[in-house]
């Protein structure tokens, strides 16, 4: 028996399993701590009046012989594909059902579509990252690159000189440093990979929450991106689905690759190896997409921006150089003199009861920082602060 030996080159556990754990041991010894969590990031304000009903009706369909439904269409049914294609129309961009994949998160999608390429492809990643990308393509035996993201280049590191890569993820707004890119960044990757005829894997899981009208929500917003781009979203922080599960991945017809349709691979994957999202959970994804469901869901997400707005005015307040907050729910802070990420979240947990993530857990340049997020509920993320306040190093 021969097994995938990749495995032993990953770390011990996911970052936010270990996090958990770590949380879950103190608990144990301090059965009464009131522990304020600001790390992952989950929310916490209940789904959008608008959702909660179309699912209550779903279930009722589900519940009556005429309107009961079995297996569904893999890639998602057409009133949500079609309620996505009417989302991107508003940001200006013009897509097709077919390009449309439903499926139940981001995180999922950016896993399995390395179903599609070779193991041998060559992979370009920015360091600070979110941990799906590099373990996924660790699993495979896939060659990293790593792009260095910095305070000197905003955390916005761009398409690197002399570089040959065959996959490229970019997150924007960015998980974990919450910096954006703007139009200008965003179309010199697209030249930069259509050149190369690399593919850029482009999560906008947080597209929602960006705040200025002339940043770009989507990769498709640049023109060119089509041929050489595929973007994952998903309802979880848009629209508080992380328990709820939806999210979905454009595939542009437009994007080949010598004979080979990467629309047509993804579906031929998705109909073999997946069955779909459930029907309940579709429509209560379709639902946020109505004008009064963006409208809620931009309540919601107002709301953690204010978290987000008293974060950066205490870490402001304490002279703490940071980045984030403006157009993305997380906060991306220095750490003290002599404190290095893992010796910080101790600190914040054992002193302030409150936790955030390590910034070394999203890789080697993420050490010397700490990203905290807006998620949470008012009293905590004002309590959280105060509490930072008075335990943190000068
Ligand atoms: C995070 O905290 O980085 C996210 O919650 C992770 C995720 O969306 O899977």
């Amino acid at each position: 028996m021969r097994m995938n030996t990749h495995y032993s080159e990953l770390k011990e556990s996911y970052l936010f399993s270990e996090i958990n754990h770590k949380v879950a041991t103190f608990k144990a010894s301090h059965p009464d701590a009131d522990v304020i969590r600001m790390g992952i990031g989950d929310v916490t304000l209940p789904l959008c009046q608008a959702s909660v009903e179309a699912m209550k009706e779903a279930v009722d369909e589900m519940g009556r012989a005429e309107t009961f439904r079995g297996y569904g269409p893999e890639q998602g049914y057409d009133f949500l594909r079609d309620a996505i294609a009417s989302y991107y129309a508003k940001k200006g961009v013009a897509l097709e059902r077919d390009e449309i994949f439903v499926s139940d998160g981001a995180k999922s999608d950016l896993g399995n579509i390395l179903d599609l390429f070779d193991s041998q492809n060559t992979v370009l990643i920015p360091d600070p990252v979110y941990p799906v990308y590099v373990d996924t393509n660790l699993m495979a035996g896939r060659r990293i690159q790593f792009l260095k993201a910095t305070v000197e280049n905003q955390f916005l590191p761009m398409p690197p000189a002399g570089v040959k890569a065959d996959l490229i993820y970019l997150c924007s707004p960015n998980n974990p440093t919450g910096a954006v890119y703007n139009r200008d960044q965003l179309a010199q990757w697209v030249a930069y990979a259509n050149d190369q005829d690399a593919i850029l894997l482009f999560d906008s899981a947080y597209e929602a929450f960006i705040r200025d009208p002339s940043l770009p929500r989507s990769i498709y917003e640049i023109p060119g991106a089509k041929t050489c781009a595929i973007e994952f979203c998903s309802f979880s922080k848009t629209a508080g689905f992380t328990g709820t599960r939806c999210g979905y991945t454009v595939v542009p017809k437009d994007l080949t690759r010598g004979e080979m349709s990467l629309n047509r691979m993804w579906l031929r994957r998705q109909t073999t190896k997946f069955n779909g999202v459930p029907y309940i959970v579709q429509r209560g994804a379709a639902a946020v997409l109505t004008e009064e469901g963006i409208r809620q869901a931009q309540q919601n997400i107002a709301y953690y921006m204010e978290n987000a707005a008293i974060i950066a005015n205490a870490l402001r307040g304490l002279g703490i150089w940071f980045t984030g907050g403006e157009n993305s729910p997380y906060i991306w802070m220095q750490c003290p003199e002599g404190y290095d990420s893992w010796k910080l979240f101790d600190l914040l947990l054992e002193k302030a009861r409150v936790v955030g993530t390590p910034g070394a857990g999203f890789g080697s340049c993420g050490e010397g920082f700490f990203r905290l997020t807006a998620f949470g509920r008012r009293e905590d993320a004002k309590r959280g602060m105060e509490r930072l306040c008075g335990v943190y190093p000068r």
